[in-house]
């Protein structure tokens, strides 16, 4: 097949108030190639997308798609009906309607005047079939879990047959297995002739599907270039305008005192009878699989679920934690895997969001908030994350996932507390930012913080903690230490199911 180019982008500028989010910014695709499209959070990968995909009007630039200039009126049904799909970054869908309804969204199919739900479920499990789903398709998406909504949301944009595919971080909730599935469908519409456009920071993963990669940053397209594998230093550098020297930067503390101490705590099928402390000066990690508990057991010590039994110490005194602001009070805070969902009030300025849980700390007797200190306290978050914001008065939801993520974080090291639990922290954040989140772990740490660092990536977790405890199906299968951590050593635990060896 020829390599045809199917998108040619000249001189893009995009602005929103306050902020260049592109600038002169240029990109070519192929037919039959995988381009990654690169870039810290807030370069403007996501926006340079939306411009593409007609969710945002460009202020000035050429765009043409298969050759064909295309108009300052583009729109997302005009790009649709060119072929353009796109899987945004944070998922974009209906949580109240089912899977089929979901899929066919603005097409539905209509028979004698009525919805044809027999027929749109049917094609929809023919989707989902294809893409060695095991999805109903009537199942209400809000029921489902993170990982398959996302890939509801993949279906969703090959159902419609595009030409042009863009998937903005489709990895960052799927499991290895599903991540597996989406790479062979990835390299089977290469081979069709499809270009993709493809954005993760998932940086590791580049190798298994990508051509081509383009790099941009603080809006700026920097260069393009073929793929290779031994020139990622390189590529990193280019991203991050500096070199990176190190990727784990793990300190050393004197183990303090115990502070947290979590006794036989049951919760659900996947919290049994789980005990484990933390001291102070370490990080401990927690490893496992998708589904072993782990997100369950820290919503249970944190008081979102309930607890069945068990019993929770800080800084050895037992406390009684039945909703986050007992745990909140009691001086263990969370981090949460949803950040969109339970981490940030999209809709409010960065300053609420960061004032919001502290309102204790910053109101006077008479239930005021004292502004000045608000305002101090969400410049000082902002200064040591260095969240890259035009200033904290705009909505936490406009900023950059990887700067949304920050503010979550922000919002907890701003009141004393004792325990910081983080699952996933690191999700969709820049090379860069990930260093940046693994140094406030470290000084958490060398604070006398305990830290709890739940993460499915191997590397990081071997690589950041000081002890790593493994759970699967519920229970605490193993732990492990800094020095004896290895990945094969974490998988035997984290595959260690009772009810197979019972078998
Ligand atoms: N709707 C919006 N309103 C205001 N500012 C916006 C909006 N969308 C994006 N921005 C700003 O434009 C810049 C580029 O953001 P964009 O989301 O494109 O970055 P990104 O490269 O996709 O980052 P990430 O890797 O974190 O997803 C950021 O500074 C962001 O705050
Ligand atoms: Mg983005």
């Amino acid at each position: 097949m020829e390599r045809q180019q199917i998108v040619k982008m000249r001189g893009i500028m995009k602005s929103f108030p306050g902020v260049k989010a592109l600038d002169d910014v240029k990109l070519d695709l192929y037919s039959g190639e995988v381009l990654a499209l690169l870039g810290e959070n807030g370069a403007g990968k996501s926006t340079l997308m939306k411009v593409l995909s007609g969710v945002y009007m460009r202020d000035s630039g050429e765009v043409e798609i298969f050759g064909r200039k295309i108009e300052q009126d583009w729109n997302t049904t005009k790009a649709q009906e060119a072929g353009v799909a796109i899987i945004h970054q944070e998922l974009n869908m209906c949580r109240h309607m089912s899977v089929a309804e979901n899929i066919f969204l603005g097409r539905e199919i209509i028979k004698n005047g009525q919805l044809d739900n027999k027929a749109m479920n049917e094609e929809t499990a023919g989707i989902l079939a294809q893409l060695g789903m095991d999805i109903d398709p009537r199942t209400v998406v809000g029921d489902l879990q993170v990982s398959k909504q996302q890939m509801v949301e993949i279906a969703k944009a090959l159902s419609k047959d595009a030409k042009i595919l863009i998937m903005d971080e489709p990895t960052s909730a799927l499991t290895s297995k599903e991540i597996d599935e989406l790479f062979a469908i990835i390299r089977k519409l290469r081979q069709e002739g499809k270009g993709i456009i493809y954005i993760s920071h998932r940086l590791e993963e580049l190798k298994h599907i990508v051509d081509r990669v383009t790099i941009m940053r603080d809006g700026r397209y920097i260069t393009e270039m073929e793929f290779d594998e031994s020139r990622m230093d390189e590529i990193i550098a280019h991203m991050v305008g500096r070199e990176i020297k190190e990727k784990f930067p793990r300190v050393f503390c004197e183990k303090g005192e115990k502070i947290l101490e979590v006794k036989h705590l049951n919760a659900g099928r996947l919290v049994r009878d789980i005990s484990f402390d933390v001291y102070a000066g370490e990080i401990v990690g927690v490893a496992g699989l998708m589904g072993a508990g782990r997100t369950e057991t820290t919503r249970a010590i944190f008081g979102v679920d309930p607890k069945e039994s068990g019993e929770v110490f800080i800084d050895g005194k037992k406390v009684s934690i039945h909703s986050p602001v007992d745990s909140i009070k009691a001086g263990l805070v969370l981090v949460p895997e949803d950040r969109k969902k339970d981490g940030l009030c999209t809709r409010l300025s960065i300053r609420d969001n960061i004032s919001l849980p502290n309102l204790d700390i910053l109101c006077n007797r008479w239930g005021t908030v004292n502004k000045k200190a608000e305002g101090e306290m969400s410049k000082k978050a902002v200064e040591n994350l260095k969240i890259k914001l035009p200033n904290t008065e705009v909505d936490a939801g406009s900023l950059s996932g990887g700067n949304q993520q920050k503010v979550v974080v922000g919002k907890w090291l701003a009141r004393n507390s004792r325990v910081v639990i983080f699952d996933e922290p690191t999700r969709g954040i820049d090379v860069a930012a990930k260093v940046e989140i693994y140094n406030l772990m470290n000084n958490l740490k060398q604070q006398g913080i305990g830290v709890l660092f739940v993460s499915s990536e191997m590397p990081e977790v071997m690589g950041m903690s000081d002890r790593i405890i493994v759970m699967c199906d519920g229970k605490i299968t193993g732990e492990l230490f800094h020095d004896n951590a290895t990945q094969d050593r974490i998988l035997t635990f984290a595959t260690r199911f009772e009810n197979k060896l019972e078998q």
